[in-house]
């Protein structure tokens, strides 16, 4: 495993030495499994696998924790040393936006202004940004991206198509601790009684994901079963969404695939989370 800190080595290594299929896992770093099972993944479908390490600064909004976020560099190295990872690329922020640096990717239309794009104006051009660059650093043959942040990745797959990437973006399901919460970075900000609490978030959700299985396609029923439970807990709720996951708009009733999708703070800390809702699916 060898780690790269710099573009130009980065570009020397990718058109001297790289080799056969190439997966590529971008993240923020402070790693945990939901990470690690895409690299997992990548591992077992690419001939190399590429992980990236930045917090990047354009994603955060002015009031949000870019300068708190959790960083741990050689216990993310250790986490990645068994996994088969050729290459860690974890640049300075220097290295990814140069002085001059001027351009953005701006996704425009509802999955970059709902939601997440509405609580947080500009991160997903901060998101776009970095992954375009990114990807065009590492030319990679296939891109992976958790469910655990949805529009995220619908977003990064309209990218890519939108501009004719020569990239596959696969996605992989969320990973979860044992009481249902799912694995996130952030989960470190919660002290332990907010620890505890929420996982009332995945509760509300999969409560409302059973209702669905049962048979219900009222999206105003599923959204309110998640208001409801959330109700009894100390959680705040954001916003709950019933999204389709071509268009990404609100639906009334779940009649295609989409998502139920919820955000929640507990005390300082926003927690997201989603399950896919697939009315092909049979299920008993
Ligand atoms: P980060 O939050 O570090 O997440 C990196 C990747 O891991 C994302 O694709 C995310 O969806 C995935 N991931 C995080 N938690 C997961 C879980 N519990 N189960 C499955 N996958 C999970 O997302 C980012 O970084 C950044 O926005 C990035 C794409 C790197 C651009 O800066």
């Amino acid at each position: 495993m060898r780690v790269i800190q710099t573009v130009s080595e980065l570009r020397s290594w990718r058109t001297t030495q790289a080799g056969g299929s190439i997966g590529f896992v971008p993240t923020m770093g402070y790693l945990h499994d939901g990470h690690l099972a895409l690299v997992r993944r990548a591992h077992a479908e690419n001939d190399m696998v590429v992980v990236s390490i930045f917090v990047n600064p354009l994603q955060f909004g002015p009031h949000e924790d870019y300068a708190r976020y959790p960083r741990d560099l050689e216990r993310d190295l250790r986490l990645l040393e068994p996994e088969g990872v050729a290459i860690v690329f974890a640049p300075s922020v220097e290295e990814i936006y140069p002085p001059d640096f001027s351009t953005a990717v701006v996704v425009r239309g509802p999955l970059a202004e709902r939601l997440e794009g509405a609580a947080r104006p500009g991160h997903f051009t901060g998101v776009a940004t970095v992954v375009m660059r990114l990807v065009n650093l590492v030319q990679p043959h296939r891109a992976y991206f958790g469910w655990k942040d949805a529009q995220q990745l619908l977003l990064v797959r309209r990218m890519v198509r939108d501009l004719a990437l020569p990239v596959e973006i696969v996605p992989v399901p969320t990973v979860r601790e044992p009481d249902g919460l799912a694995m996130s970075s952030r989960n470190v900000y919660l002290s332990p009684e907010e620890r505890v609490s929420a996982a009332a978030l995945p509760r509300a959700l999969f409560a409302a994901l059973a209702r669905f299985q049962e048979g219900e396609r009222n999206a105003e029923v599923l959204r309110q079963t998640v208001r409801t439970e959330l109700a009894a807990s100390p959680l705040r709720l954001d916003y709950v969404s019933v999204s389709d996951c071509e268009v990404f708009q609100e639906l009334e009733q779940v009649d295609r695939p989409a998502l139920l999708l919820a955000a929640a703070w507990i005390g300082t800390t926003r927690l997201i989370d989603n399950v896919l809702l697939d009315p092909g699916k049979r299920s008993r």
